[in-house]
């Protein structure tokens, strides 16, 4: 199992790099979002789908109190002072600042586990990974959940899925400075091996989700990346709670999107800018589709779910525009197989991969057909995966990574 096999190379790098044997091994899986996208920090409904890709990591304690890492994707040793760290739960926020590319997050966890009050050991840890970075599938959410799990385990602290999950989203916030919503974190947190997680983004209670057993999902990579995506997705996010400022002064209990309905939205369609007002149409929208893509996997109807997902791309491409060229003509392709029944960006948008709703006996033929399509139509390569789902971020015993 690929999973196995990066936790063997977690542990086998771990005694390269610090010449002893870690204590622990965890991997933390990377996601697709099945559907409900932009709704999560607007107190909405997602389905993301926790994958069979990770981050893996081999964690052993030190005697003194350093966070050191070596990641093998980036092939860099970092290391930072946890009493720095800890100091710096008092400092002013504008100082709060440290972006440090990967290891950034790994720093924010540990600011997020000591300023929840945690007292944090010494750690090595040495990381490995197949989830492309920066393609939507939540690496950096991977990195923040593998790095909490080992360092709860180094440190004795219980694991708690949402918990940690939220510690991760602060680290986001404060270090990376994405204004990102919960979905990523907690679905890679708390996601159970073979279902898709409802997560409902106000309550954070969540509802284990089965797949219809003919159902895959394939992922198609578009090649794209997008360095500024961080500022257009916090653009978006400040449209939909201006929307909500002027929803509020009609509806004092209105708190969020969540809250509105079209007729609402209509009711102040004078008080806001045109653009604003179709950001905020597509959230409305949006909100319903994971309980209505829940109940189709529940009726087996892949048709219909196809449809749904259909309609949320659209929507991203037309009302929320954080789709582009190549995310929509990798959806055009996957429509136009047959057996395909449904397909749209995944993830923040912007850049990063499509999923595709395919039936399990033509998933062959459609990766062949997008891949050779896209080559066709944009002149650039996808690559093509299918992902089943997976458990959240877990600990396994260091006995079974020989
Ligand atoms: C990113 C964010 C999530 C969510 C999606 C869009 O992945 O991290 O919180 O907002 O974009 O649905």
């Amino acid at each position: 199992m690929a999973r196995d096999r990066l936790l063997q190379q977690a542990a086998q790098l771990f005694e390269h790099r610090f010449g002893r044997a870690p204590v622990s091994v965890v991997a933390a899986p990377g996601r697709v979002n099945l559907i409900g996208e932009h709704t999560d920090y607007n107190d909405g409904f997602v389905l993301p789908m926790a994958i069979d890709r990770y981050v893996a990591a081999a964690v052993g304690p030190r005697s003194d109190r350093v966070l050191r890492v070596f990641s093998s994707e980036f092939q860099q040793m970092r290391e930072i002072s946890l009493e720095a760290l800890e100091r710096r739960t008092t400092a002013s926020p504008e100082r709060r600042s440290g972006r440090g590319g990967w290891f950034g997050y790994l720093a924010g966890v540990a600011w997020a586990m000591l300023t929840a009050g945690h007292r944090l050991r010494g750690a090595d840890v040495s990381l490995v990974s197949d989830l492309p970075v920066g393609a939507g599938l939540s690496s950096s959410a991977a990195l923040e959940l593998a790095i909490a799990r080992a360092l709860a385990e180094t440190s004795d602290i219980p694991w708690d899925p949402r918990t940690f999950a939220l510690m991760a989203q602060r680290a986001e916030h404060e270090f990376a400075g994405v204004a990102c919503g919960i979905m990523d974190q907690l679905s890679v947190a708390a996601s159970r091996e073979d279902c898709a997680l409802l997560i409902d983004c106000r309550s954070l209670e969540t509802r284990d989700i089965p797949l219809p057993p003919d159902a895959r999902i394939v992922v198609f990579d578009s090649g794209v990346r997008r360095e500024l995506a961080s500022s257009a997705y916090n653009d978006r996010r400040a449209a939909c709670e201006r929307v909500v400022a002027a929803l509020r002064r009609r509806y004092s209990w209105v708190h969020a999107l969540r809250d509105a309905d079209d007729a609402l939205l209509a009711d102040v369609a004078h008080d806001v800018d045109p653009l604003d007002l179709r950001r905020a149409a597509h959230v409305i929208a949006e909100n319903r589709r994971p309980l209505e893509l829940a109940n189709a996997f529940a009726c087996n109807d892949l048709q219909r779910a196809g449809r749904l997902m259909m309609h949320s791309h659209a929507s991203l491409r037309d009302l929320y525009e954080v789709s582009s060229p190549q995310l929509d003509t990798l959806v055009d392709l996957a429509l136009e197989q047959p057996g395909c029944t449904g397909a749209r960006l995944t993830g923040a948008g912007f850049a990063g991969c499509i999923i595709a709703l395919v039936e399990a006996g033509s998933v062959e033929r459609v990766m062949s057909s997008v891949e050779i399509g896209y080559e066709e139509r944009q002149r650039r390569q996808t690559t093509a995966f299918v992902c089943r789902p997976s458990g959240g971020a877990s600990l396994f015993s260091t006995a079974s990574t020989p």
